[in-house]
């Protein structure tokens, strides 16, 4: 899902040094391929209306030739004319490091498994549906595009202050959990919500968690849980606003500064935070 740290320090047997290996599009099962096209049509149908208008546009971006789960070859072609992106399977979790020095590149790496259609809606580990379906149509937004790619080389000055747990949660609350204001309401882009059928509904509609603006320093500073839906979710303006706090933030001197700061538990409200929505937190 991100850049979680990996039980592994090098490359499975099969993976290249840069722990790539081949999609194997022509291995999957033809069951394989009605698992995606379920999902994709349930978790489209879904998020008409609730998703930000840039990812319905990259939707488009998957919709192969070929029917069922996307040839990696023939969206990162696609995907390469549009923003400079590339889509290359991984074996599984890979390290920080592989993981940042592929984003900075512009190649985003995803599972090449699916879940089975006894696992439709429970998953631990990121597969080809939450990977391709969940990130790629943003992939195709420019400032999007631009921010991942920021987000790569952050990743690897991160490594150097020894910040990469205060980093980390600038992905999970934006990349897989983010909120972004459309006009009045509020809309979804974060691929661990849009990828999800539960947690699309309760991040917008359920009165349990709270929705608070985003701040880049109170990012950083909020843990997650990885365990159940968010209790907060933050809210970014738009994704030029994300991109530029994030290209003006002079990492130095932000880690120093939150190094004396203290992490801020899931689900509490601080005074200075901008609230959309004050959760109930009934769900915990
Ligand atoms: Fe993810």
């Amino acid at each position: 899902m991100g850049a979680d740290s990996t039980i592994l320090d090098a490359p499975p047997p099969g993976a290249a040094a840069d722990w790539t290996v081949p999609q194997a599009w022509a291995g999957y099962t033809a069951e394989e391929h009605a698992v995606w096209d379920h999902l994709f049509a349930r978790q489209s149908a879904m998020l008409r209306g609730r998703v930000v208008p840039d990812f319905v546009a990259g939707l488009d971006m998957l919709r192969m030739s070929k029917p069922g789960i996307p040839d990696f070859e023939e969206l990162s072609a696609r995907l390469m004319a549009a923003t400079g992106w590339r889509v290359v399977a991984v074996p599984g979790l890979v390290p920080d490091a592989i993981f940042f020095e592929h984003l900075a590149n512009r190649r985003f790496v995803a599972g090449r498994f699916i879940r089975r259609a006894d696992q439709i809606d429970y998953l631990q580990e990121p597969d080809v549906f939450h990977d391709v379906f969940g990130h790629v149509p943003l992939l195709a937004q420019p400032v999007f595009a631009d921010y991942m790619q920021a987000y790569g080389e952050g990743g690897l000055r991160a490594m150097r202050h020894g910040a990469i747990d205060r980093l980390a949660r600038l992905y999970w609350y934006t990349v897989e959990f983010g909120l972004i204001r459309t006009g009045e309401a509020l809309s979804l882009y974060g691929a661990g919500i849009v990828s999800s059928f539960g947690e699309s509904t309760f991040a917008l509609d359920d009165p349990s968690p709270h929705r608070i603006g985003f701040d880049l320093k109170r990012v950083m500073r909020t843990r997650y849980r990885i365990d159940d839906y968010q209790q907060n979710y933050f809210v970014i303006d738009s994704f030029d606003d994300l991109l530029r706090q994030t290209l003006e933030a002079d990492f130095a001197p932000l880690y120093a500064d939150l190094a004396g700061a203290p992490d801020i538990d899931p689900g509490i409200l601080l005074e200075s935070d901008q609230i959309f929505s004050r959760g109930t937190q009934r769900h915990t």
